[in-house]
């Protein structure tokens, strides 16, 4: 793109010249997102967004940094503002505005100020459809009606904030129907199950370099995300143990192979905790009284807020960095406790989010919804909705075939079989 071009792209970025850096890094992650490659070559071809607005609020990474692109090839007009700052690839940013055009404001570490200027700027846009995680933009269009009017439709990836929505529909609040794109079954599995599995993980060993052979690994939580947790852990060799407050999940992590107790018995016992929860102080005051001299902590969750770092520092005298994205608390009786990525989702704080196969399904989910509503979204109720199954049943078609994997139909005598009827009737 000319230069003088880049010039008249409205944005807020940290730095233009780390474009090719940001290139680099996004061809990289595409090439194994064979599901959004497909979808992108459908939307090249329908061109079906022409003349539509198209809002993303989402962590800016390499991974969604391509499906901005995938939507603006479809003939959106695109933009791009973080759902959280500590979460922006500066570089991807870049490279959106210097080498696709699309309006970005997102800059890894912007304060809270900025951090809203930015939303406020995406809502100005007027957009048609939004894709918001976290809930941060809709609250924000839904407190502009004049805006707002104008949405059609919109996605959200957070299960918290689509408790929210649901609870805005029932109260007719909602001014445009919304699809839970963490809903799906496929995302579900790719996004919870494998994405934050491996991805949190990999955050705990870069930030910590620890050989977790043998450790006994803390869960607390045994839900969509603590599940693959759990077993990637398992996988290294770690000796895991579960904390949960559901008897259905905890039972059924007991029948998976860990060991089950309560956080205060785990208290004692673990090396390393990971909180999956998706709810405040899962690891507390009356936990840190009993932790290990040289216990870990991290979250896999949601936010800042599952273990209570304000207790944890009250408790200290003193704290530093041997590592980067490693704190130390030294409490006062002289024990010293490992707070890793400041208690923020650990794949994201520290590594770089869920692996790019894994986003490759959540995203093409999320760019199929954003299709339909674009077809259907005026003449839906203003409902939270689930991704359409013959969505989700298309995303894995699509990456089994990436993959070379042939898989059976059912016979007619099945499928008559399925249906509880003979074939005679
Ligand atoms: N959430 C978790 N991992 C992510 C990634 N790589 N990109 C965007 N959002 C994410």
């Amino acid at each position: 793109m000319p230069p003088n071009l880049t010039a008249s792209i409205p944005c807020e970025i940290k730095d233009l010249a780390l474009a090719d850096m940001g290139k680099r890094r996004m061809e990289w992650a595409f090439q194994t997102m064979p599901v959004l490659q497909s979808v992108r070559k459908h939307f090249i071809t329908t061109q079906q967004f022409k003349n539509i607005r198209i809002a993303v609020c989402l962590h800016v990474t390499s991974e969604t940094a391509n499906l901005a692109v995938t939507l603006r090839d479809g003939g959106a007009q695109v933009v791009v503002c973080a759902a959280d700052p500590l979460t922006v690839q500066d570089d991807a940013a870049a490279c959106l505005v210097k080498d696709y055009g699309i309006s970005v404001y997102a800059i890894r570490g912007a304060v809270r100020a900025a951090f809203c200027s930015h939303l406020t700027v995406s809502v100005e846009g007027r957009p048609h459809v939004v894709l918001d995680e976290g809930g941060e933009l809709s609250a924000r269009l839904h407190a502009r009606p004049d805006a707002a009017e104008e949405a059609f439709g919109g996605t959200e990836g957070a299960s918290i904030s689509v408790q929210k929505l649901r609870a805005m529909a029932k109260e007719g609040a909602l001014r445009y129907p919304v699809i839970a794109v963490n809903e799906s079954v496929t995302s579900d599995l790719f996004d919870n199950r494998y994405g934050t599995g491996q991805s949190t993980l990999d955050g705990i060993l870069r930030s910590t370099n620890l050989l977790l052979a043998g450790m006994n690994v803390v869960v607390a939580g045994y839900g969509r995300c603590g599940r693959g947790i759990a077993l990637r852990a398992q996988g290294l060799g770690a000796k895991v143990i579960v904390t949960e407050v559901n008897p259905i999940r905890a039972l059924e992590a007991l029948m998976d192979g860990p060991r089950v107790m309560s956080m205060g018995e785990a208290a004692r016992a673990g090396d390393v905790f990971i909180t999956a929860t998706g709810t405040k102080n899962a690891i507390a005051r009356e936990h840190f009284e009993k932790f290990k001299n040289g216990a870990i902590l991290c979250n896999a969750g949601r936010g800042n807020v599952e273990i209570d770092l304000e207790t944890l520092g009250q408790m200290s005298s003193a704290r530093r960095q041997p590592k980067e994205h490693v704190e130390e608390y030294a409490l006062r009786d002289g024990r010293r406790i490992y707070v890793l990525g400041e208690g923020r989702p650990i794949n994201l704080a520290v590594g770089e989010g869920h692996p790019a196969p894994a986003m490759d399904i959540a995203l093409a989910n999320q760019a199929l919804s954003v299709e339909h509503l674009v077809k259907h979204g005026r003449a839906l109720d203003r409902l939270v909705y689930s991704v359409p199954p013959e969505i989700d049943r298309q995303v894995a078609k699509m990456k089994l075939e990436a993959m070379s994997v042939n898989i059976d139909r059912m016979t007619l005598e099945q499928e008559y079989y399925a249906a509880g009827r003979s074939e005679a009737t």
